[in-house]
C-alpha cells in the first residue's frame, strides 16, 4: 500500500514529467529498455508512435486514480491478459520497472530524490503485482 505522502509525491513528480514533451519521455523510456534488454524489442511494433501515447496515457490514468486504484481493477486485469498475448512474462516486469524509474530520474533531475524513488517503486510494484496476479 502507498501512504498519502507517497501518493502525493507520485502525483507531483508525474505533473513535472508531463510538462516535458511526451514523445521525449516515452522515447527515453523505450531506448533505455531496449538498450538494456534488446531481446524485448521484437515484441513491440516497428513503429512505436502509438505505443508512446498509450504508455503515457495509461500511466496518467493510473497516477490520477492512485487514491482509488480499485476502480481501475477491471482495466488492469484486461490489460494484463492482453500482455500475456504479447508474450510478456513475469520476469519482464522488473525490466520495465527499472527503465521507468531511470526515465523518471532523468526527467525529474533535481526534483528526483530518495522519497520520490521509493514512492514510484511502490507504485509500480502495486501495478505490476496486480497485472501479474490478474
Ligand atoms: C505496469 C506495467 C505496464 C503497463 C502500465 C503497460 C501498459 C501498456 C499499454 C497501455 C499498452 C497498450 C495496449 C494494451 O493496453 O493492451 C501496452 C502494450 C504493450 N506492452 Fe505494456 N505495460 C506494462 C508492462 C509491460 C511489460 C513488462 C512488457 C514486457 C516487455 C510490456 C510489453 C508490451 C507490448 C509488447 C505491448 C504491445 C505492443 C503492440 O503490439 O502494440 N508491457 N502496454
Amino acid at each position: 500500500m502507498m501512504n498519502q505522502t507517497q501518493i502525493n509525491l507520485v502525483k507531483k513528480s508525474w505533473r513535472i514529467v508531463r510538462q516535458l514533451p511526451p514523445s521525449l519521455v516515452a522515447d527515453t523510456f523505450y531506448s533505455k529498455l531496449f538498450l538494456d534488454h534488446s531481446e524485448l524489442r521484437k515484441m513491440f511494433p516497428k513503429n512505436m508512435d502509438e505505443q508512446y501515447r498509450k504508455l503515457m496515457d495509461m500511466l496518467s490514468a493510473v497516477v490520477a486514480r492512485l487514491d482509488n486504484l480499485d476502480v481501475l481493477q477491471q482495466d488492469i486485469a484486461d490489460m494484463a491478459k492482453r500482455h500475456v498475448g504479447y508474450g510478456v512474462q513475469a520476469k519482464h516486469y522488473a525490466m520495465v520497472g527499472s527503465a521507468l524509474l531511470w526515465t523518471l530520474e532523468k526527467g525529474l533531475g533535481s526534483d528526483w530524490n530518495e522519497d520520490t524513488a521509493k514512492a514510484w517503486t511502490t507504485c509500480y510494484g502495486i501495478l505490476a503485482d496486480s497485472m501479474m496476479t490478474a
